[in-house]
């Protein structure tokens, strides 16, 4: 196999000092790692208010992530940079809150159970090959932007069970982006300990995700009213099942403002971070033509009978560790910041409460102790058994203990189904110039976008 060894979010080798390396910040949270990021076990980020620790060793990044979860909260550095968008959604709270949010959510989410969404997963890729064959895709197309219509397109059928108009897509994606680059900005300044209640670009950000927010509003208000009426409503999508569910332990029920928040956030995780993570993945089978031929393999066998059916996913195994190995590369989370509540020690340095404790998959997965040629591409590593080791050791870009992905089998199934859909048809080659550049805001993205090639399979 050819070995491809693609960007790497390197950050910056000079010496910088904390301020240098704070402003460098708001462009990215890659912008001030150092090379050595990557073999570190634990660093150290002082800013006037609050320390923030990078911890790279996988025994501290087990305690924070499976131990207690109210000794290591989700960071309240989350909440105020999604809070506009998101309300108390289960992304950001913590506490008794979040534990009766999982509570309700969590069968919630079985009653959408993969396999019963495979019908719309499928739709929502075949309407991706209708736009591919009218002329979206050809030569320099922009990847990213189309992976990102295809995965919201996905999300917004399983929880409404329609389809996501273009006007939708376009007022989305406009605010989205602008949505993203403001409240990171808005992190830093906060952190930093700068009030920014009435600045302008926190007044923009209300906007943008105001107007977000109606839009995922509108069809919730619409459901309520034609279920107050006594009209027939969908009852298998994600919104009935948010609509009936009710906490087994106090019988509470979402009202109509938590129902949005959790639906919002559902639309955000369930789009943004599988689009970032597809476009990826296309960027690296584009540079690598003997993979991208074992994945067409595959997908001819997939769609033999004409139609991809839920049982023709299991010959779709190689596909799969394409995907993981681009999760691996590229985890769309690179930071998952948590809050310490105690004074402890790490490492020997002391930890004081309100520090902030970032676990990395971006650098454990890279990590130079843990993996073989960290930075190369390699799918078929996965199929290697000397891999479990590294994989039970460093390998989370779903994170995991009690605040898992909701998604993580969810985003699975839809990368390979959509990743399978274009192979069948299209071949993608890189673009002559193009290098992406790997940046860290919500989600791990390309400064500069993913263009690529697609031309049509040669078949004679
Ligand atoms: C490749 C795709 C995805 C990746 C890499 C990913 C990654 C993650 C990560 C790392 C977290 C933990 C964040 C933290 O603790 O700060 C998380 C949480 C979450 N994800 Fe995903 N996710 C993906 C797709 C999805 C999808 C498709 C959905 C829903 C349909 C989803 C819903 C959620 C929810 C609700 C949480 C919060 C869980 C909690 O705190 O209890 N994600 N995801």
């Amino acid at each position: 196999m050819t070995a491809f060894v693609p960007p790497k979010p390197a950050g910056n080798p000079r010496k910088l000092g904390p301020v240098a390396r704070f402003f460098r910040s708001f462009h990215s949270s890659t912008a001030p790692l150092y090379a050595n990021s990557y073999s570190m076990k634990l660093g150290e980020v002082r800013l006037p208010r609050r320390t923030m620790y990078f911890v790279n060793q996988p025994d501290l990044v087990q305690e924070i992530l499976l131990g207690d979860v109210d000794r290591y909260p989700k960071s309240d550095l989350m909440a105020t940079m999604l809070e506009l968008l998101l309300g108390e959604s289960i992304f950001v709270s913590n506490g008794d809150l979040w534990k009766q949010q999982r509570r309700m959510m969590d069968p919630a989410f079985e009653a959408t159970r993969i396999k019963a969404i495979f019908p719309l997963m499928r739709e929502a890729a075949e309407a991706m090959a209708a736009r591919f064959d009218e002329g979206a895709v050809g030569a320099d197309t922009q990847a990213d932007l189309e992976m990102t219509h295809v995965t919201a397109d996905v999300i917004f059928r399983t929880i409404y069970s329609r389809a996501f108009t273009r006007e939708e897509a376009e007022t989305i994606f406009e605010n989205f982006e602008i949505f993203q680059h403001l409240a990171w900005q808005h992190g830093v300044w906060t952190l930093a300990g700068v009030p920014q209640k009435l600045s302008i670009g926190r007044l923009r950000a209300k906007k943008s995700a105001a107007t977000i927010r109606e839009l995922l509003h509108a069809p919730v208000r619409e459901r309520l009213a034609a279920i107050g009426r006594g009209e027939d409503v969908p009852q298998t999508d994600m919104l009935s099942a948010f609509i009936r569910a009710e906490d087994p332990e106090t019988g509470k029920r979402f009202d109509e403002r938590e129902l949005v928040d959790q639906i919002g956030i559902m639309f955000l995780a369930g789009h943004e971070t599988s689009a970032s993570a597809l476009a990826w993945a296309l960027y690296l089978i584009a540079q690598c033509p003997d993979v991208q031929a074992r994945m067409q393999a595959e997908a001819d066998t997939a769609f033999a009978d004409g139609q991809l059916e839920f049982a023709k996913l299991r010959h779709l195994g190689f596909t799969r560790d394409v995907f993981r190995e681009t999760l691996r590369l590229y985890p769309p989370v690179s930071f998952i910041p948590r809050d310490a509540t105690e004074e402890q020690v790490m490492r020997g340095k002391h930890i004081m409460p309100g520090s902030i404790l970032f676990v990395s998959p971006l650098l454990e997965h890279r990590h130079t102790e843990h993996w073989d040629d960290p930075d190369t591409f390699d799918p078929d590593r996965f199929s290697r058994p000397e891999t479990r080791a590294s994989e039970q050791k460093a390998y989370f870009p779903f994170s995991k203990g009690p605040r898992v992905c909701l998604g993580a089998a969810f985003a699975l199934q839809e990368a390979v189904i959509i990743l399978a859909t274009i192979l069948r048809e299209w071949t993608v080659t890189p673009v002559e110039g193009h290098v992406p550049e790997p940046i860290a805001r919500l989600t791990l993205r390309s400064e500069n976008g993913i263009r690529l090639n697609f031309e049509r399979r040669d078949r004679s």
